[in-house]
């Protein structure tokens, strides 16, 4: 159990770690690349330790060197026709598990197997295994739906695919097996999700096509990244911005986050709430726009979440919630099923875990009903070995009356390993 006392305001300025999903995506854009590409900041976190892994496995060279939750890297890419057979650990991280399949997928006569832990085995993978075996892969998995998944490539041809749901991870896959497929690749999303990779992609030399609720990649001969610069994470920033408008007294700049309007739905929510977020621009930063971030607290509204609003906010609706606690009035969140498919079904982990704080909050079949009360009083929470609730439960500790009590904390090493260290020091306890 990790405690986390109440707080008096928190103050100071941080550059949260590394993007994530950009992250994710440079490692495996730098092995599809030929020659040697240079990253920037990559996250060293567990997540994307796998996907360096993963790169390793299939034939690139990895070298660098880090600072705290930062490396500069040089990976040696093995060309887009070169990854080598081998069984791939995807760890903890949804992201590799839909994105790698791709590009394995257009490699005529390989095989490869993907397995991942506990939490990877409940993740959905028949939304990247359908539209693959129409371009011409073979791709079974547990069940018809679940990993390990097996993946026999072929020679694939170029579809027009209209995504079921507004999926980052899937449209990525599909870019990745767009650029080995014969023809070009048309991929239709119900509602825009975030768009690194196709920025990455043109960077090192694709052609992508963004259109009116779609995006249509070409066939490519190689890729050459040259050098990728990450941004900072706004998905771990966003703990901090809930933390400074939640504990009175508050003021606190989050600095070079990346801004790239497919992320920003949470800023927009708490702004509608009633919060006043400072975006000072500080131009773009490996093809991504960046900003610098300045929140005071600020009391709020409960406000309707739904819509083209969820998949630009889809991994800070927790936080959302945890907003909607300490607002007036209610704050509800629709067509957000998706939130049952990440690392926890977080419809159930975050209405559990605010209800054993003294919130309440309502789970509904595509999102949650949270009556404000103004705060929160504190207690226990269990992780459930999902990153983003860990975080969660130390940012409402922070704010409550009475403290939160954190069980599994470790799992915020996911994405965010020295989260703690940094709720620390702009807590005023050391860091
Ligand atoms: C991600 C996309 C989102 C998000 C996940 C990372 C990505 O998932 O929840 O944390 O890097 O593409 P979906 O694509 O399933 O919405």
């Amino acid at each position: 159990m990790t405690r986390f006392a109440p707080a008096g305001a928190l103050r100071g300025s941080l550059r949260p770690p590394p993007d994530k999903s950009i992250s994710h995506r440079a490692a495996l854009i730098a092995a599809m690349g030929e020659g040697e590409t240079r990253i920037e900041g990559y996250l060293d976190a567990a997540d994307t330790r796998s996907t360096l892994a993963a790169a390793e496995a299939l034939g690139a060279t990895v070298a660098g060197e880090g600072t705290g939750t930062e490396w500069a890297l040089r990976i040696a890419g093995v060309g887009l026709r070169g990854p080598r057979p081998s069984a791939i650990d995807v760890g903890n991280a949804g992201t590799l598990l839909r994105l790698l399949p791709g590009w394995l997928a257009g490699q005529e006569g390989g095989s490869w197997k993907l397995d991942g832990d506990e939490s990877i085995r409940r993740r959905p993978v028949d939304r990247v295994a359908a539209p693959l075996r129409e371009m011409g892969a073979s791709v079974s998995c547990r069940e018809d739906r679940l990993p390990p998944l097996q993946i026999r490539a072929g020679r694939l041809h170029g579809i027009e695919y209209r995504m079921p749901v507004a999926s980052a991870q899937v449209k990525s896959c599909l870019l990745f097996a767009g650029l080995l497929a014969a023809g070009p690749t048309t991929i239709l999303e119900p509602l825009p999700s975030r768009d690194h990779s196709e920025r990455m992609l043109a960077a090192a030399g694709a052609r992508i096509e963004p259109g009116e609720g779609s995006v249509t990649v070409h066939p490519a001969d190689r890729l050459q990244p040259g050098v990728i610069a990450v941004p900072a994470d706004i998905s771990s920033a966003a703990f901090f911005v809930v933390a400074a408008l939640l504990v009175g007294g508050s003021e606190v700049v989050l600095d070079d986050v990346g801004v790239n309007p497919t992320r920003t739905g949470l800023l927009t929510i708490l702004e509608r709430m009633g919060a006043e977020i400072e975006v000072e621009p500080l131009g773009e930063r490996g093809g991504e726009p960046t900003g610098r971030l300045r929140v005071r607290s600020a009391p709020l509204q409960g406000t309707e979440v739904g819509g083209a609003e969820i998949p630009l906010a889809i991994d800070e609706l927790p936080l959302v919630a945890l907003a909607g606690c300490f607002a007036e009035g209610t704050t509800t969140i629709r067509d957000a099923a998706e939130l049952r498919r990440k690392e926890s079904d977080r419809i159930a982990t975050v209405s559990t875990a605010l209800n054993a704080l003294g919130g309440r909050v309502e789970p509904t079949d595509d999102g949650m009903v949270i009556e404000g009360a103004g705060g929160l009083r504190g207690g226990q929470i269990d992780s459930h070995g999902d990153h983003r609730i860990a975080m969660l439960g130390a940012v409402a500790g922070l704010a409550s009356e009475q403290g939160v009590e954190v069980r599994g904390m470790d799992a915020a090493a996911v994405s965010y390993p020295g989260f703690e260290f940094d709720l620390a020091a702009i807590s005023g306890r050391g860091g």
